[in-house]
């Protein structure tokens, strides 16, 4: 496979849950991938992990809340594999509780690391990135359910989480007569590390145990299970292809039936 058929994709949040199942499997389709997390050294673990396995990645640490790091971030990445072709927006965070005892500084935290970072490192990629003067290219947003319906005791995720499907809308518009495709991947409930901890919220939030949530949460879901982090990066694996060309301005859902909408 020659380098032009390679294609250089960018993954924020990659040590970890839905991220790194997306590394994993946009290597497998031979795409030479560069992703981050906060920690260096996790992200030094990670890439040492995936390149035994043969993937060709690599990566550095990024604050996606931080503007000097997304710069940094993303010259990075073309400095080590050329110009962008594919961005995967997937840093976040959970947060929430009850609405009128939620600080300042939490909300800006839920929306800043789930919203602000997904404009600016998008922004970055279609910049000094090199998107913006390419014939195609791909932005896929990790949303959630929660962007699409209310998250009881979720406010300041809930309200991240509906603003990036709407930035994800308003540029897939936009962007839509240049080949460029901007989607949102809506994940309901995935097993993750960031879905012990949301249990852990909550079985203190409802005084109960976790294994009381976790029985909660599954009944809500049709398919009776959480979704796993493969199967979120299947539609992305399947959204960066040719065949999904026409498919732009929308948020996906990856939930068991937990959302018709
Ligand atoms: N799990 C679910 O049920 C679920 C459902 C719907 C949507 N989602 C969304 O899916 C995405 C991934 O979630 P996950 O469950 O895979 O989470 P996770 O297991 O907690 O992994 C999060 C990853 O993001 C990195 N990260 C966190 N904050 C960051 C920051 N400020 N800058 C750079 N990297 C950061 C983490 O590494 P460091 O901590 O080292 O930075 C880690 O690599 C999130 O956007 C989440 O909202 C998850």
């Amino acid at each position: 496979m020659s380098n032009h058929e390679r294609r250089v994709a960018l993954v924020t949040g990659g040590t970890s849950g839905i991220g790194l199942a997306v590394i994993r499997l946009l290597a497998a389709q031979h795409h030479r991938v560069y992703f981050c997390a906060r920690s260096a050294e996790n992200v030094a673990a990670t890439v040492k992990e995936l390149r035994a396995e043969g993937l060709e990645v690599d990566g550095t640490d990024c604050d996606v809340r931080s503007p000097d790091d997304v710069r940094r971030f993303v010259q990075a990445a073309v400095d080590r594999y050329g110009t962008i072709d594919i961005l995967v927006n997937n840093a976040g965070r959970s947060g929430g509780g009850p609405t009128a005892d939620i600080t300042d500084e939490l909300w800006l935290d839920v929306i800043d690391t789930n919203l602000h970072s997904v404009f600016r490192m998008t922004r970055e990629v279609l910049t000094s990135g090199g998107m913006r003067d390419k014939s195609s290219g791909r932005i896929i947003n990790i949303a959630s359910t929660a962007g699409k319906q209310g998250v009881v005791l979720g406010a300041p995720y809930s309200a991240s989480k509906h603003g990036v499907v709407g930035f994800t809308k308003a540029l897939g518009n936009e962007l839509a007569p240049t080949g460029i495709t901007v989607n949102a991947v809506c994940p309901g409930y995935v097993e993750t590390p960031m879905a012990q901890r949301v249990r852990q919220g909550y079985a203190a939030a409802y005084d109960t145990d976790e294994a009381q949530i976790l029985q909660k949460f599954q009944a809500k879901i049709p398919l009776g299970r959480y979704s796993t982090p493969e199967e979120v990066a299947g539609l992305v694996g399947y959204l960066v292809t040719d065949t999904a060309a026409s498919i732009t301005a929308q948020a996906l859902n990856v939930c068991g039936g937990l959302g018709n909408f």
